[in-house]
Parts: structure tokens; C-alpha cells; sequence
């Protein structure tokens, strides 16, 4: 296990940083390259632990990926090619992996178990077994809970109307990649607006979609034709280095391609109420997603209040490094309606408050949320990241604005979605990370 011991509070943020790969989009560049007949180069893949575990998965279902850094070359015959895998299928960490091949798997013609790490194992897959199972799948835990490992044995799926109870990216692209091979028309109407990167890039593969409001279907039994993928930068990467500008005195920092798609930009809203300096220099909207170049500069923030149940999923992974803005900002932040973030990586809310307390701050928790009382100086200490990449980060960037050094504890886990993480923040802050 790896502690990294940070004294940043010297340090400003400058300079230009190249934002890695975005985490959600690389996942599906993967699978939709699996799904489609030919060859799919995809460019500025990311290649962390969870994305890699993706591509390891498909090679196990018989899917030729070669992976030369960032570029990623997948060639596949299409879904009915795929083997059934002569051992478990990893999903380590990540539950967008897990939720997602639920989906893909549950109408094909393959037998498989998903299985994931400590943390994976406890985070519910009910959510996206029931409605499948409503959908024909034959999918089965032998945990009460339905938590992994499943075992799904792909079969004929029929077509499903659905309201999913929670917003969740990860539910409707399941039941979307469920559609695909049920006989007629799937839908599934959502509450909240929340990340569509699945219907962007299966429209890229050539496959019609039907959108209306905050609904999408899917007609069964179209097929996807290989194309190239570029993937924006990760906006809940540059989510960190856009805190670090924002909280320490004469920063001035350039975040160049982050991913600007309006569902998942929240951040950059309430960056906005606070207060902050923060700019889109260069915007670049073609088919796909579309990207540019933030740049943030130090100002002064308020508190907000932070609720509305449109917004939680344009921010919902950058609730951690909003909650550490907020004990830099003048006056109350209020988090609510953000639940959701218990069942993350880690509990997400218990953890925060912990974290941020213990560095000195004023952070109440709330069953659903968090009230933070703003600002507080942070003092040094020791936190743990408990296994979520997000929250170690979360505590290096802390360290720019606590006067003694801060241990981030068990900091392995960066490698998830940010393995060049420590490298960039020695770049900008020009120091050398311990
Ligand atoms: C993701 C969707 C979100 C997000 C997760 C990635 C995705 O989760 O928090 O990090 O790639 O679809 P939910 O779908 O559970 O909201």
C-alpha cells in the first residue's frame, strides 16, 4: 500500500495540463467496438486500472484489442462471435463495467460470471437485474442481496418500457444495450437527464435512437458498423485541477480537450455560482462529444446551495472535490439530494465529512448530502483514501490549502481513472511529490 505525504501550501497552480482520457466514454469505445463488425481505433483511451479491466473482459469473450498507450485498436465480428469466457469475467473496481455488461451480455448468446474487487462486491446490481430479469435475462447471484459475483446466461430478450427509480447512466445504458438484441421497441424514461454517452456513440456506430424529453428507445436488431473513436479528456479528472486553481491565491491554469458534454458540466455551474474564475478558451463541437480547453484562475467563492435533483447527475462524481471548494468559500454550502453518492466507490458522504473534518473543516452530514460552513483553514494530517481514486485525490488537492503536510493514505487506487495524476500535480505546482 502506497502513502503519499504532501506540503503544497507554499505552492500556486500554473502552467497547462493535457486532461487524460475520459473514463465513462473509453469503457464504451470498448464495448460498442466489441458489438460492432470490423476494426474500431479508438484514440486517447484511457488506460486505467478500470478501463483496461474492460478490455481485458472482451478478450476473454474471444474480441481482438490491441492497446499501444492511448490508442486502442479493437477488431471484432460482432456480438454473436463472442466465446463464452473459460473463467470469470473481473470487472475489479468498476461498477460501470459490471452494470454494463449485465446489459450486454444478458441477450447474447454467451454464459459468463462477473466478479469484482472488495469494494465492487458490495455495491447493489439490483438495479439493473431486476429490470433485466423483467426483460427475460437470466441472470443469478448467490448472495441474497444481489451483489457480485452474477452469472448471466445470455438468451432472447423481449422488448421493455422503463422508469428507472434512481438517475443512473449506468441503468439506462444497460437496458439500451439490452434493447438491442430484444424484438422490438425498449425504452426508458428517465427523471433526470444523466450521461449520454452510450446513445452519442451507439448513433456514431450507426444506430437509430429515438429521443424525446428525458426518454430514449431502441429498436432491436440493428447492428453496429466499426468506426474510429476519439475520446475527450476526463472532466471529472480535470474536476481536481480545476479546485486546485480555484482555492489557492494566483493561480492561473490551462486544462486543454476536457469533455464538455451539458450532462456531465455541472461542475462548472456551481464553480460559476461560487464565484469562480472559470473560462471555456476554445470550443470544439463536431459528431461525438464535444471538447475544449478550461482555464481557471483564482477568486474568491461563496457557499451555494446545491440541491436540485436536475444537476446531481451533471456533477454527481465531483461532489467530493465541490465539498473541499466549499470549505474554502465564504458562507454555507448545502449538498442535498445526493444519495446516490453512499453507494459509490466507498460511501462517499461518510467519508467526505470524515476526511475534510479531520483536516480541520466544518462539514455536517446529512442522510442525503452535506452542510458545510465556510471557510475554514485546513490544518496537515493523515487521511485515508479508502480505496476510492476520487477521494485520494481529493485529499492531495487538499494539501494546497492546509498548512501542515496532509499523508494521503493508500493512494494506489489514482490509477483507476488518473494514473498520470501525482505526475501532473508536480507540473503544475512545480514540486516533486514524495
Ligand atoms: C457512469 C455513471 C455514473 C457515474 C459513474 C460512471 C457511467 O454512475 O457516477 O462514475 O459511466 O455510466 P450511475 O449511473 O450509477 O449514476
Amino acid at each position: 500500500m502506497t502513502n503519499v505525504t504532501l506540503q503544497l501550501h507554499d505552492q500556486r497552480v500554473n502552467g497547462e495540463l493535457v486532461i487524460p482520457g475520459d473514463k465513462s466514454i473509453s469503457h464504451r469505445a470498448i464495448m460498442l467496438g466489441a458489438l460492432a463488425s470490423g476494426t474500431t481505433n479508438v484514440s486517447n483511451f484511457l488506460d486505467g486500472d478500470d478501463c483496461l479491466n474492460t478490455a481485458s473482459i472482451f478478450r476473454a469473450l474471444g474480441v481482438t484489442i490491441d492497446i499501444d498507450g492511448t490508442d486502442v485498436r479493437i477488431e471484432s465480428e460482432g456480438q454473436s462471435a463472442w466465446q463464452t469466457p473459460s473463467g470469470p469475467l473481473y470487472a475489479g473496481n468498476s461498477g460501470t463495467t459490471a452494470r454494463l455488461l449485465l446489459g450486454l451480455l444478458a441477450g447474447s448468446t454467451v454464459e459468463a460470471t462477473i466478479t469484482g474487487d472488495r469494494y465492487l462486491s458490495k455495491r447493489p446490481m439490483d438495479r439493473i437485474v431486476e429490470p433485466l430479469r423483467d426483460m427475460g435475462a437470466d441472470i443469478t447471484s448467490e448472495e441474497e442481496a444481489l451483489v457480485l459475483p452474477i452469472h448471466v446466461k445470455g438468451g432472447t430478450l423481449e422488448p421493455f418500457e422503463y422508469a428507472p427509480p434512481v438517475a443512473s447512466a449506468q441503468v439506462k445504458s444497460a437496458i439500451l444495450f439490452a434493447g438491442l438484441g430484444a424484438d422490438g421497441t425498449t425504452t426508458v424514461h428517465e427523471q433526470s437527464k444523466t450521461r449520454d454517452h452510450t446513445e452519442r456513440m451507439m448513433e456514431q456506430f450507426g444506430v437509430t435512437l429515438r429521443e424525446e424529453g428525458l426518454s430514449v428507445s431502441i429498436e432491436g436488431g440493428q447492428t453496429l458498423q466499426a468506426t474510429d473513436v476519439v475520446v475527450p479528456g476526463d472532466i471529472s479528472s480535470a474536476a481536481f485541477f480545476l479546485a486546485a486553481g480555484a482555492i489557492k491565491e494566483g493561480s492561473d491554469l490551462l486544462l486543454k480537450r476536457v469533455g464538455l458534454n451539458e450532462t456531465r458540466t455541472g461542475m462548472l455551474d456551481v464553480m460559476r455560482d461560487m464565484g469562480a474564475d472559470v473560462t471555456i478558451e476554445r470550443e470544439v463541437r463536431e459528431k461525438g462529444e464535444p471538447y475544449g480547453d478550461l482555464r481557471i484562475r483564482y477568486a474568491p467563492l461563496c457557499g451555494v446551495d446545491i440541491s436540485s435533483e436536475a444537476l446531481m447527475p451533471r456533477l454527481i462524481d465531483e461532489l467530493p472535490i465541490i465539498a473541499l471548494l466549499a470549505t474554502q468559500a465564504d458562507g454555507v454550502t448545502t449538498i442535498r439530494n445526493a444519495e446516490e453518492l453512499r453507494v459509490k466507490e466507498t460511501d462517499r458522504i461518510t467519508a467526505v465529512v470524515s476526511q475534510l473534518n479531520a483536516l480541520g473543516a466544518s462539514i455536517e452530514e446529512l442522510p442525503d448530502g452535506m452542510k458545510i460552513t465556510g471557510p475554514t483553514p485546513l490544518r496537515g494530517g493523515s487521511i485515508d483514501s479508502y480505496g476510492d481514486h476520487r477521494l485520494g485525490m481529493m485529499g492531495a488537492i487538499a494539501s494546497l490549502v492546509a498548512k501542515e503536510p496532509v499523508t494521503v493514505v493508500d493512494t494506489d487506487c489514482i490509477t483507476i481513472s488518473y494514473p498520470e495524476f501525482f505526475k501532473h500535480l508536480e507540473k503544475v505546482t512545480a514540486t516533486s511529490v514524495q
